[in-house]
C-alpha cells in the first residue's frame, strides 16, 4: 500500500495550543538540583543560581509553559519550607524519590525567576493529598495579592515586592495514587473545597486543573467531570509509554532489539485510544469544550541507568524516544480541541528528558530535538488532513508505518510533520495539497533520523542525533513527493506564494 497524505490547506480544525509543547519539573533525582539549580556559589555558569546553559537550550525550543514542583513530590510539598532566607529553610525527607533530603533551597521564589528566565507560563501543583485548604488557599494570596496582607507581606520580606501572575495551577496530583490514594468520588468532593478557597486577586485568573486519571481510568474521568465539572478550567490526564512490566522489567533505554522498538511505539500510539474515550466523557458533560484535557504527564518510561539510584529515575534518551515524542505530537495537534496543555515528563535527567547533565556538561537528547522542530505548531491552525498509511508489521502485528500532522501559522507557512516508525524501511509519502490555486512553493526541511536504532547522545559525542537538512522530496503537479529515512522525523515548511 503507498502512503497517502491529502491536505486540505483551505479548511482548518482548530488552534494548536502553544502549551501542548510544556514540560514538567519536579523535585525527584536530579531534575531540580543539579540540572536547574546549582546555586548563586557553584562553578557551573548561572544565574541567581540557575543554570545558564539550560535557559539558553529551553529558550531556543520556545518552552510555553513549565510544570513544578510535582509530581508526587507535590502532595507532600509545604510551600512554606521554601521560602525565606535559604540558609533557614527547613530540610525534608523526599520520600517518593530515593529518600534523600531536600534542603528547599528552589522554592516558589526561584521557580518564579527560572519561568520568567525562560519565558514560559509557570504551572503550579497544590497539595491535597497531604496539605489543607489554609496552606493551598495562602499559597495563592503569596504569589498574587497585590494588597496589605500576611502573605502578601511576607512575599515582600523575602525580596519580591509586586505579585506575579500566576495562571495554571492544578488541585492536587494523581490522588488517585501517591496523593492519597482517593476513591473518584472523594476527590471530587475535596476538589470541589479546594478549589473554592483558590482565588482570583486582582485580575490575576486562575486556570484551575483538576486530577484527572491514570491512563484508561475512565471511572475516575466520569466521576469527577460529573460531580465538579463546573468548577474546573482543566483536568489531567497521565499516561506513560512503559515498553515491558512495570513491577518486572520496563527495559532498557538503549539496549533494546527490534521488538521492543515495535511495541514502544505501539504502546505511545495508544494516546490516541486514550485522549478519545476520555474526551468521549468530557462531552457528556462539557460539549463546548470548555474545559481542557491536561495531559500533564506524558513520556517514555524504562529502567533506570545501570549504576544510578533507583529512585532518580535517570534513563538515556535514543532515536527511538524521538519517534514517540514525534508521534505523540501528531495526536495531540488532531486533538487540540480537547488537549489545551501537555506536559513532558521530565525537563532534565529523569524520564524523558530533554536535557542531561553530569557536572558542568549538557547534552541535548534526540526528544530536544523534536520539541525543536515542531515548535513551529505553536499556536497554528491545525489543517484538515487524511492519511492512507503502509503497515509497518512485526511479529505479525501491525500498525501504521507513518503519522502526520499539518499547520498554518500566522504567516500563511505551512509546516507537515511526519514519522516513520519502521526501523528498517524507508516510506514514499505522496503528499497532495488541495485548497490552493498556487502552482509554485518552496519547500524547507529538516530530519532527524540515525542508522541505529539504539543511537544516542553521550557526554562524549553529542551530537551523534541531530537535526539535518532534509531534501529527499520532488514537487509534483499535486504536492509533494517525500522519501523518509526509517526511524525518522522530518518537519516540511512549505511556503505557497
Ligand atoms: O514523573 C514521575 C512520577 O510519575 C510523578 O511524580 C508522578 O506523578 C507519576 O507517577
Amino acid at each position: 500500500m503507498e502512503n497517502q497524505v491529502v491536505i486540505n490547506t483551505d479548511i482548518t480544525k482548530g488552534k494548536i495550543s502553544r502549551y501542548i509543547y510544556g514540560h514538567f519539573a519536579e523535585h525527584l533525582g536530579r531534575c531540580i538540583y543539579e540540572g536547574i539549580w546549582v546555586g548563586e556559589d557553584s562553578h557551573i555558569p548561572n544565574t541567581y543560581g540557575i543554570r545558564q546553559d539550560v535557559v539558553e537550550a529551553l529558550k531556543k525550543i520556545k518552552v510555553p509553559v513549565l510544570r513544578w514542583p510535582g509530581g508526587c513530590f507535590a502532595d507532600e510539598y509545604h510551600w512554606k519550607d521554601g521560602v525565606g532566607p535559604r540558609e533557614r529553610r527547613k530540610k525534608m525527607i523526599n520520600t517518593h524519590w530515593g529518600g534523600v533530603v531536600e534542603n528547599n533551597h528552589f522554592g516558589t521564589h526561584e521557580f518564579m525567576l527560572l519561568c520568567e528566565m525562560i519565558g514560559c507560563e509557570p504551572y503550579i501543583s497544590g497539595n491535597v493529598g497531604s496539605g489543607t485548604v489554609q496552606e493551598m488557599s495562602e499559597w495563592i494570596e503569596y504569589i498574587t495579592f497585590d494588597g496589605t496582607s500576611s502573605m502578601a507581606d511576607w512575599r515582600r520580606e523575602n525580596g519580591r515586592e509586586k505579585p506575579w501572575r500566576l495562571k495554571y495551577f492544578g488541585i492536587g496530583n494523581e490522588n488517585w495514587g501517591c496523593g492519597g490514594h482517593m476513591h473518584p468520588q472523594y476527590y471530587a468532593d475535596l476538589y470541589r473545597r479546594y478549589q473554592t478557597y483558590v482565588r482570583n486577586y486582582g485580575d490575576n485568573r486562575l486556570y484551575k486543573i483538576a486530577c484527572g486519571p491514570n491512563t484508561d481510568d475512565y471511572e475516575w474521568m466520569e466521576t469527577v467531570m460529573r460531580e465538579a465539572h463546573q468548577w474546573m478550567d482543566g483536568i489531567s490526564l497521565h499516561y506513560y509509554t512503559v515498553p515491558g512490566d512495570w513491577w518486572t522489567g520496563k527495559g532498557s533505554a538503549t539496549d533494546f532489539d527490534e521488538k521492543e522498538w515495535f511495541v514502544t511505539l505501539k504502546k505511545a500510539l495508544r494516546m490516541e485510544e486514550l485522549i478519545t474515550k476520555h474526551t468521549n466523557i468530557m462531552d457528556k458533560y462539557d460539549p463546548e469544550k470548555r474545559i481542557g484535557l491536561i495531559v500533564d504527564e506524558w513520556g517514555t518510561w524504562y529502567d533506570v541507568e545501570p549504576g544510578t539510584n533507583p529512585g532518580f529515575l535517570y534513563q538515556q534518551n535514543t532515536i527511538r524516544d524521538a519517534l514517540v515524542a514525534g508521534v505523540t505530537f501528531n495526536i495531540f495537534n488532531h486533538h487540540c480541541d480537547r488537549v489545551h496543555m501537555a506536559n513532558l515528563a521530565q525537563l532534565v535527567n529523569v524520564l524523558q528528558s530533554v536535557m542531561l547533565t553530569d557536572g558542568e556538561k549538557m547534552i541535548l537528547t534526540p526528544t530536544y530535538h523534536v520539541f525543536d522542530m515542531y515548535q513551529v505548531h505553536q499556536d497554528a491552525w491545525l489543517l484538515d488532513t487524511y492519511l492512507t498509511s503502509a503497515n509497518y508489521e512485526h511479529g505479525g502485528e501491525l500498525l501504521p508505518q507513518i503519522s502526520v500532522s499539518a499547520s498554518k501559522d500566522e504567516i500563511g507557512l505551512i509546516h507537515i510533520s511526519l514519522c516513520n516508525l519502521s526501523h528498517e524501511s524507508s516510506a514514499k509519502v505522496h503528499i497532495q495539497l488541495r485548497g490552493s490555486d498556487s502552482a509554485h512553493f518552496e519547500v524547507k526541511g529538516v530530519e532527524l533520523t540515525a542508522q541505529d536504532m539504539r543511537a544516542h547522545n553521550t557526554f562524549e559525542e553529542p551530537d551523534a542525533v541531530e537535526p539535518t537538512e532534509y531534501r529527499r522530496y520532488t514537487v509534483t503537479d499535486q504536492g509533494i513527493e517525500a522519501m523518509l529515512s526509517p526511524m525518522s522525523v522530518t518537519v516540511l515548511e512549505l511556503n505557497l506564494k
